[in-house]
């Protein structure tokens, strides 16, 4: 049948059966309903991400003497977090793996806010009950409380690959600093941002977790990646749920890219902000959701990300195969890329 054809069998139909009035004005109200729900929800992503401040750092104790805890904190979007935090007024301890680059960062931000910095070096892959017990001991008896937690630490592929080809070692490493390490260090921490609650010493408490695009959407060849920050989220809302009658606000924050080492990107771009900026968008925003208006206790605070992330929950879906298709070409893409650059550079030593 031609589609004239169609077209015109569905309007013979139409004529001959007309809907009751009943079922237009339902169908009618369900389009209306739906529709401002769409407009609703994009206008809020405008508002989130260009105009409307969320809580302020005071709420955590800035001005108040309460440290921040950054982890990932020598490099990139966490160091960004440690130097805005301090900026703000808190007192930060960095939580990182390499001794000597903490050490480096931890003077750094002395000398440009003055003030207190301490520093605790733990290596996210390796750290056992033992490490975490330290940590956790280390963080309680910090003067002032602990008004905020940062879990930035995370681990990406090396470069895109299948995941049959992905190493052992690669694999566990993603998974036990991306998962195991975030739930270890949020557990050693969650007793301080009570006590610091209980002891007024802030009046709320807050922990942010980094998330990313590639957890939002299925990522072929970031595959490990992918579902470690898709844990991330479900972990992440179903712990902000829990804490919130205590006070403690909890977001994941999501991002799409970000210039840093671990995106291999230098140039930023109207869709590829600097950590400075993006973090800068993620501290004037708390508690709002930016793109991600349909996921509580989530936020996607920087304004392009935001927007591409409502685009595709409500033109495509995040779990639609359009969208895992194109993901799968573009770091096809990006694998030929670097294994041609790999290639390249072994013949020219
Ligand atoms: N950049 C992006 O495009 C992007 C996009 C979405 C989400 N994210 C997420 O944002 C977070 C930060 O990413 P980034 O791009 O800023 O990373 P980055 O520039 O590579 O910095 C990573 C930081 O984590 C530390 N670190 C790495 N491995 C560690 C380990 N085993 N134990 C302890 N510390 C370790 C590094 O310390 P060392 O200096 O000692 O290595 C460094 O301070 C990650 O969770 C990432 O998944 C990033």
């Amino acid at each position: 049948m031609s589609f004239t054809a169609f077209t015109q069998s569905i309007v013979d139909l139409a004529v001959l059966n007309p809907l009751p009035g009943a079922v237009l004005a339902i169908i009618t109200l369900f389009g209306v309903v739906k529709l401002g729900n769409l407009f609703g929800s994009y206008l809020a992503v405008l508002l989130d991400t260009l105009v409307r401040r969320g809580t302020p750092l005071t709420t955590y104790g800035s001005k108040a003497g309460a440290w921040a805890v950054v982890t990932g904190a020598t490099a990139g979007i966490g160091e960004q977090f440690a130097h805005q935090l301090a900026r703000a007024g808190f007192k930060v301890l960095l939580v990182s793996r390499t001794q000597s680059k903490l050490d480096a960062v931890a003077s750094e931000l002395k000398e440009k806010y003055s003030g207190e910095v301490a520093t605790f070096a733990l290596d996210a892959a390796s750290a056992g009950d033992k490490e975490y017990s330290q940590l956790a001991a280390f963080v309680d008896d910090l003067e002032g409380g602990v008004g905020v937690l940062v879990n930035n630490v995370g681990q990406s592929h090396e470069m895109p690959v299948p995941f049959a080809e992905t190493t052992k070692e690669e694999m566990h490493q993603i998974i036990q600093i991306n998962n195991v390490a975030t739930l270890e260090i949020t557990r050693a921490v969650i007793p301080a941002l009570q006590k610091s609650i209980k002891t007024k010493k802030s009046k709320r408490a807050l922990i942010l977790t980094m998330g990313s695009f590639a957890g939002l959407t299925p990522t072929p060849l970031l595959a490990t990646y992918s579902g470690s920050k898709a844990f991330l989220q479900g972990w992440s809302s179903a712990l902000g749920a829990e804490l919130a009658p205590e006070g403690i606000d909890v977001e994941l924050v999501v991002s799409y890219l970000v210039t840093s080492n671990m995106s291999k990107i230098r140039r930023t771009s109207a869709m590829i902000p600097s950590p400075k900026a993006f973090v800068k968008a993620t501290l004037r925003s708390l508690n709002r959701r930016g793109g991600a208006q349909e996921r509580a206790y989530t936020s996607t605070p920087f304004w392009s990300h935001g927007l591409l992330h409502w685009w595709i929950e409500n033109a495509l879906g995040v779990y639609s195969r359009i969208v895992a298709v194109f993901n799968r070409k573009m770091h096809v893409d990006i694998r030929r890329r670097a294994l041609r650059k790999i290639a390249k550079s072994a013949n020219t030593q």
